[in-house]
Parts: C-alpha cells; sequence; structure tokens
C-alpha cells in the first residue's frame, strides 16, 4: 500500500522509517519532508495548508492512508476535510485537536474530569490579570503564564515574581507577541518536579501506552538556558515507576477517555500527555495531540509491532483487538543543532559523516532541518537527532554520542549530557 505523511521534522523521518520497515507499505510520501525523508519517501510541490490540493494527490497516488506530523494542521482541520472527502487519515479531528490548541479548553477538560493539574485562573483582560496578580501574596510567588493558543511552543512563561508575571501577561495580552493566541490566557501554579512524556494511542474506546520518555526542552547541558524545540530524548524514563504508571493510567489515561466520551469528542490519534511527577504524585502540564518531537525519535525504534496495523486498527476503532509489543533496550536521541539555536542561526553549512555515523549497527541519523542541496545542507535550527539502541541506558548513550563524533559542519551544537536524569534514576516500567 502507499502512504503519505505530513510534515517535515526529525519525528517525520523517524515516522517514515518506520513505516518503511512494514511489509505492508510499498511506497510512501512524505509532504514537504527534508534532506533524510527524501531518501526513503517521495516528496511533492504542494502546499501543506491546501487541504484540497493534498487530497486531489491522494487519490492520483492510490494513497491507502495518511498520517499527520504536526499540530497545526490538525488544529486546522485536515483530518476533517480528508473525512468528507472520504479517506482515511491518522490523528484526530479539528474539535479533538483543541485539546492541545487551546489551553484554556484543556485546563477545563482536564478539570472536568478529574485529570490531575495544576489549579489555574482564566483571563480575558489583561486588568484583571494584573489585579489577581496584585492581590496574590508575596511569599513564594510563582505561576505558569500561558497564550490559549498554539503558539509554536513558545506561549508559556514561566514565572517566579510578581514583576515577572505581569511581564508575561503584557507580552502575551497587549504586545500580542503570540497573536490571536493574547485574546485569552491561562494563569496556573508552578508545579516542582521531573517532567516526562506520556504518549499513548488512542481510538476512543481503548488508549494503550507506549514506552515513557523525556524530553531535553532547554539548550544548555544541566538543563540551562532558554527552552527549545527539544535538543534530545531517552527511553525508557525510569523517573515512571510502576507506581506513578499506574497513576497514570487510572487518573489520567482512563479519565481521559471517560472525559471525551461524556464530551462527545471523537478522539482517535496519539494523545500526549506531558506529566509532572513530584515524590511519586503526577500532574498533566500539557495534552498534545500528535507524536513528540523529539520523542518519537526514541520510541519508534522500540516498537516491536508493525506501526501499520496500530495506525490502521486506531483509525478504525480496532486498538483493543491488537498486541502492541515493546524492546526492553534503551534508546537516545541526541539532537545536534545549528549554533545559536533557538536564536537566530545561519543555514546553508555542508553536513559530513551522516552516512557513516548511520552505518554503525544499531545506529540511526534521523534529520530534521536539512535540505539536499548538492549534499545535505542544515536548513533549520534543530538539524539531526542521532539515535542509537543499545541494552542499557548508559550504552544508548555511548552509542549516539560515537555517532554524533562521526558528524560535522560549521556551527553544530549539541548537549553533552542528554540521558543524565536516566542515569541517575531507577528502572522504568508501563507493565
Ligand atoms: P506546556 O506547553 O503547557 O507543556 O508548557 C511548556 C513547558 O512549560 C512544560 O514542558 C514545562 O516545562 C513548563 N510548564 C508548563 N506548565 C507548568 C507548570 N504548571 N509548572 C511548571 N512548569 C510548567
Ligand atoms: N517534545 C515536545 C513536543 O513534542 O511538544
Amino acid at each position: 500500500m502507499n502512504v503519505m505523511i505530513i510534515g517535515s521534522g526529525g519525528r517525520e523521518h523517524t515516522l517514515a522509517w518506520k513505516l518503511a520497515q512494514s511489509p505492508r507499505v510499498s511506497g510512501l510520501y512524505c509532504i514537504p519532508g527534508n534532506g533524510g525523508t527524501q531518501g526513503i519517501a517521495k516528496s511533492a510541490d504542494i502546499a501543506v495548508n491546501d487541504f484540497k490540493a493534498l487530497a486531489g494527490f491522494v487519490k492520483e497516488k492510490n494513497i491507502e492512508f495518511t498520517v499527520v506530523g504536526p499540530e497545526i494542521r490538525l488544529a486546522e482541520g485536515i483530518v476533517d476535510y480528508f473525512m468528507e472527502e472520504g479517506l482515511a487519515i491518522f490523528g484526530p479531528d479539528r474539535k479533538s485537536a483543541q485539546l492541545e490548541g487551546s489551553k484554556v479548553f484543556s485546563k477545563n477538560f482536564m478539570k472536568n474530569h478529574n485529570i490531575p493539574t495544576a489549579k489555574f485562573e482564566v483571563f480575558e483582560a489583561s486588568a484583571e490579570a494584573y489585579s489577581y496578580i496584585e492581590k496574590a501574596g508575596e511569599d513564594g510567588f510563582s505561576v505558569v503564564v500561558k497564550a490559549d493558543g498554539l503558539a509554536a511552543g513558545k506561549g508559556v512563561i514561566v514565572c517566579d515574581s510578581k514583576q515577572e508575571a505581569v511581564a508575561g501577561v503584557k507580552r502575551i495580552m497587549e504586545a500580542r507577541e503570540f497573536e490571536g493566541a493574547g485574546d485569552r490566557i491561562v494563569i496556573e501554579e508552578k508545579l516542582k518536579g521531573e517532567e516526562a512524556s506520556m504518549m499513548a494511542f488512542c481510538d476512543g474506546e481503548t488508549i494503550v501506552s507506549m514506552v515513557p520518555s523525556q524530553d531535553h526542552k532547554q539548550v544548555y547541558d544541566g538543563d540551562r538556558g532558554p527552552n527549545t524545540g527539544g535538543m534530545g530524548a531517552y527511553a525508557p524514563a525510569p523517573v515512571i515507576t510502576k507506581e506513578v504508571y499506574k497513576k497514570v493510567r487510572t487518573r489520567v489515561f482512563d479519565n481521559f477517555l471517560k472525559g471525551i466520551k461524556k464530551d462527545n469528542i471523537n478522539f482517535k490519534g496519539i494523545v500526549y500527555a506531558g506529566i509532572m511527577v513530584d515524590k511519586g504524585e503526577v500532574n498533566v502540564l500539557e495534552f498534545n495531540v500528535r507524536f513528540g518531537d523529539p520523542e518519537t525519535q526514541v520510541v519508534l525504534p522500540l516498537l516491536k509491532t508493525d506501526i501499520v496495523e496500530i495506525l490502521k486498527a486506531v483509525m478504525d476503532g480496532r486498538l483493543k483487538d491488537i498486541d502492541i509489543e515493546w524492546d526492553s533496550r534503551s534508546c537516545v536521541c541526541v539532537v545536534i543543532a545549528s549554533g545559536g539555536y533557538p536564536g537566530k542561526y545561519e543555514k546553508g553549512k555542508l553536513i559530513t559523516g551522516i552516512a557513516e555515523a548511520d552505518s554503525i549497527d544499531n545506529l540511526n541519523v534521523f534529520q530534521a532541518g536539512t535540505r539536499k542541496n548538492g549534499g545535505i545542507k542544515n536548513s533549520g535550527g534543530r538539524v539531526l537527532g542521532v539515535t542509537g539502541v543499545a541494552d542499557s541506558l548508559q550504552g544508548a548513550i555511548d552509542l549516539a554520542y560515537k555517532g554524533v563524533s562521526k558528524i560535522k559542519f560549521d556551527d553544530m551544537y549539541y548537549r553533552k549530557d542528554i540521558g543524565w536524569k536516566g542515569i541517575l534514576g531507577g528502572q522504568a516500567s508501563i507493565s
């Protein structure tokens, strides 16, 4: 069968790589794709927000189903459009996508369905937000101010003083830094603890968890510096112990299922719960409605079951009928970025060593911001995800960094400590 992927990041290269391993897939398309997907999937010159043209392409190429990477297309309703055209597509519809696309919708959903999350208030005018901040006690004041919409992962401002909170409200609601996402804000209690990413398959009736993973959001070693799209990840993440997983299962996933049924949300796709774990207790920081990036790079290499079977079971509402098997080894992805990212950086530098790294056993180089143009060149902030699988977390770390050592381009930058929290932690489990 032919399958199409929408997107151009490391996540999409990983999806293409995994789909290409399925004996059922004979042709792959990735639109727009990147320098890495080009080796295994065809591209086409179609704008990814032109759903009519995409649907026409699917019909022309006899594509059996489409997998959507980025949240923005889901929020725009690509799934609704394809369904109306009678085309199979993996991902939640527009209504379901609000669980990621609107912080207010998502927080209210959690509150209404007893999903543990930070206490919060919603504001539609900056004056009310200022007065709320003003009236709060000074002692240990710390809040998180969130713009109510997709802001490319940037609309969340963590504040440790009243001045910072006021400045955050100003940036979102008055300076309109995130445009329409500044019509409303959520101000919530700042939580302490360690973060983990729990992705799961959901067909509206059943939720099946993937292995827990952990992202490294900050740009510098030791989790310092500004947040990025993710500088690396590893799985499984030991912070999700058996006991913690039980809480995620019952309080988060089971309540999520009850909630979507009660609210008539026809959710089919990936539920990604960003979890804060503190002394064994769990709180949901956010829901995403798609595969994480770079979490996908470390989770899919551990998936033993044919991914086509799973994606089709989700789309057909048969998830409870299939067994999903996971490799018990560890996987680590080190992101190589363009120097300067998440700020300004230069593009067009020639990258060497990808093939040499890729040829190492159990190692894959997933490409993100790359373009093929007389060789592979960097074209984005996050450029490559060098990903190793080994029996132990330390083994996977060593393997991934061995791959990194083969790769060179001017100004390349990567964190040297991906996986460190996992080494300090205990034994991970989802069973
Ligand atoms: P979100 O997009 O809502 O997950 O927020 C992005 C990042 O901001 C999270 O991954 C956390 O690092 C941080 N964050 C969000 N909400 C909170 C919170 N209530 N307490 C502490 N950190 C938070
Ligand atoms: N790694 C964070 C995300 O995919 O949103």
